[in-house]
């Protein structure tokens, strides 16, 4: 990863949250941003792919820049360089795939080489995809968590910017452990991003890792 903040010369790191869903986690960031515990990080602009996201609502009532870019029917080519136009002309820094279910094209990820983080509710490398808290409850694993990482070419596969963990309970069943992983998501987005805006950090091989020097 290349030395320096991502926002080199301004004020601020400029998020561009692509959302496809209720918006949790992009309400988790805003609040962090709001509460001032993201210092140096704003919301340029939140875009959707799907027009009734609940995300697309968060956005209006907290007066954020949102943009709908109906995925539905297009090639993903298309589709991401219309995404790629609205990213640039609201200045993004770092895009954060807060629940947005489409893969990106191979010229959205080099577009933003280490600058996309995504999260995901599992420890990964362990159940990546679809329906992960599922996954990881089905299987029958004794710990669950969730990962922000930066988004490559692969799916859900980018390093590890931060995991967090929780144990499984013998009471629990998915839905129960999905949302005890929503309340660490919520925490570890704005961890994430807080740790990648610093410019503290660099990757060293798979590994993020705090610079020494
Ligand atoms: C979260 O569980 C996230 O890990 C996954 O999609 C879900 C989005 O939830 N990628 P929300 O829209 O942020 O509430």
């Amino acid at each position: 990863m290349s030395g320096g903040k991502l926002n080199a010369g301004r004020d601020a790191v400029r998020l561009g949250v692509l959302l496809s869903g209720r918006g949790s986690n992009f309400q988790a960031i805003a609040e962090s941003i709001r509460a001032g515990q993201l210092k140096g990080v704003d919301i340029a602009v939140v875009i959707s792919n799907v027009a009734e996201a609940g995300g697309l609502k968060v956005a209006r009532e907290l007066g954020l820049p949102h943009e709908v870019f109906v995925s539905k029917g297009r090639t993903r080519a298309a589709h991401d360089a219309d995404v790629l136009v609205c990213l640039r002309a609201h200045r993004v820094d770092l895009v954060c795939l807060a629940g947005y279910m489409r893969l990106l094209s191979p010229e959205f990820v080099a577009a933003f080489p280490n600058r996309i983080l995504n999260i995901h509710p599992a420890l990964l490398p362990a159940f990546p995809g679809l329906d992960a808290q599922t996954q990881a409850f089905d299987y029958g694993v004794k710990v669950a968590g969730c990962t922000v990482h930066f988004v490559d070419e692969h799916l859900d596969h980018g390093t590890i910017v931060l995991q967090r963990a929780i144990p499984v309970l013998d009471s629990d069943d998915a839905h129960s452990l999905a949302e005890r992983i929503l309340v660490e998501e919520h925490i570890a987005y704005s961890e994430a991003i807080r740790r990648v805006a610093s410019g503290e950090y660099e990757i060293q091989g798979r590994r993020f890792v705090k610079r020494t020097a």
